[in-house]
């Protein structure tokens, strides 16, 4: 049995160094970790063949770890480390899936027995995946957080009726994705789902694209067209960057939605159309109706029920199975090798601000799959793809922000997640610095070796 690689979680680091040289007494690798967080990276980096965490810790728990570590590796198995109080908790995991678990305090031999026995059983189980096809309709969409999943949940729901949506969050969230999503799980699965940019198109195009045009309506129209909302008849039309609608058109769109007809430019008459509406916008609607920029009236009929993708720092327990994920297709595209991401090199993703969200998390994986030459990608490049914003300029306020994240980031590790000595190099007090890791979200147990 010895010769297995162990990952070791609990948020007490004294149980930590304990267990782990009682298991590396016994010929074991291990590897630790103080937060479920940091557990998820070091399995989205390294395959370790056992997980024993810990059930009740701050932030993410035993067992919202052990859902995600099932999407990262679905054969891993699980042990559960759980105290006098919570063996109701222990028993209603196993039944989800987890392995079994032990009541502390527990001694060296039982301890060893479990491990024995969830590492024989679960060879063999390799690759087991869900292959229902129940899921089909969110194909693509890549989430092992419990933001995400109630965020699904919801769109499924909604899928069923014809209400319109809008899908309001920030640039690369996956707000696209999301959209067609929604329609594979909308009973309008069958027919088309006609995506268009309203920010792309010319204002003065927007009314034959939309609704069609009758042959010498205007030079140019030499013969009858069918408009956007006619191909999208029975299926769902996908109104994108609807902010940036003029709003001399925003009229006419709201007119479309309240009378359910369409009237193409030149022809007399409209004619009833039924589609779906699903729009989306990275601009806050509400300040551009303050604004001014737009009708407040079309934003009702659009927001029937809103949907709010969390950007991807407030869900960066989805970093690694992302990051494997654009890896291994850059990989497959390049005709490369397989690579994998170094445990620091994933811990440096997961910190990162990525205001692009995922959109920025495919180009940067991308790059580093581009520039990699060893089967194990290294620290240092993601840090040097991180630094690269390619030539775009960010605001100042933002590349200060940026900044003040890696400074301290960069202090942290430096000290090994020690506050007061981290306060003392920056020249700050400790109250204040505290602060500053707050606002950055930083956690300095996580730094701790
Ligand atoms: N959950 C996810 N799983 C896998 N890939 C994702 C996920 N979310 C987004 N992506 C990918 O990230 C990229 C950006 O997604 P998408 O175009 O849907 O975002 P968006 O919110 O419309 O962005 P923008 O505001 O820039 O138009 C796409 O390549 C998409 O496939
Ligand atoms: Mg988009």
């Amino acid at each position: 049995m010895s010769g297995h690689s162990i990952l070791l979680v609990d948020d007490d680091p004294g149980l930590l160094k304990l267990l782990s040289l009682r298991l590396e007494a016994n010929g074991f690798e291990v590897d630790t970790a103080d937060s479920g967080l940091r557990a998820l990276g070091r399995i989205g980096a390294a395959r370790p063949d056992l997980l024993i965490t810990d059930l009740r810790m701050q932030g993410m728990d035993g067992l919202a770890l052990f859902e995600a570590a099932r999407k990262l590796a679905p054969s891993l198995p699980v042990i559960m480390l759980t105290a006098h109080g919570t063996i109701p908790d222990a028993v209603q995991a196993t039944r989800k899936g987890v392995f079994s678990y032990l009541t502390k305090p527990f001694d060296g031999k039982e301890l060893l027995e479990s491990i024995t026995k969830a590492l024989s059983q679960s060879r063999g189980h390799e690759g087991r995946e869900r292959a229902d096809g129940v899921d089909d309709w969110r194909h693509g969409i890549i989430s092992n957080s419990a933001v995400m999943e109630a965020l699904l949940d919801k769109t499924r729901r909604i899928a069923r009726s014809d209400a319109s949506v809008l899908i309001q969050s920030a640039s690369g969230t996956g707000k696209e994705l999301l959209a067609r999503a929604l329609h594979r799980a909308s009973p309008r699965r069958d027919a088309a789902f006609v995506p268009i940019n309203c920010a792309a198109i010319p204002e003065n195009l927007l009314e034959s694209e939309l609704f069609g045009h009758r042959k010498g309506s205007f030079t140019g129209a030499d013969r009858d067209r069918k408009g956007l909302f006619e191909t999208a008849s029975g299926g769902t039309l996908f109104l994108d960057e609807i902010g940036d609608m003029p709003l001399a058109f925003q009229a006419k769109l709201l007119r479309v939605l309240e009378d359910g007809e369409v009237r193409p430019v030149g022809a007399t008459r409209g004619f009833p159309v039924d589609v779906r509406i699903v729009s989306a916008t990275h601009a806050d609607l509400e300040a551009a109706i303050e604004a001014g920029h737009f009708r407040e009236d079309l934003f009702y009929r659009l927001n029937v029920v809103m949907l709010e993708i969390p950007s991807l720092s407030e869900r960066r327990e989805d970093i690694p199975l992302l990051a494997r994920h654009f890896l291994e297709r850059a990989c497959e595209r390049a005709g490369c090798h397989a690579r994998v991401f170094a445990p620091e090199a994933m811990e440096a993703l997961m910190l990162a601000p990525w205001k692009g969200n995922i959109r920025q998390l495919v180009n940067v994986v991308e790059q580093i799959a581009a520039l990699s030459q060893t089967a194990i990608i290294p620290e240092s490049l993601v840090r040097d793809a991180l630094r690269d914003k390619s030539g775009g300029i960010v605001p100042l306020a933002e590349a200060h922000n940026d900044f003040e994240r890696n400074y301290l980031i960069d202090l942290l590790r430096m000290t090994a997640g020690n506050v007061t000595q981290a306060a003392r190099l920056a020249k700050r007090n400790r109250t204040e610095f505290y602060r500053l890791l707050d606002r950055h979200e930083l956690e300095p147990g996580s730094f701790r070796p």
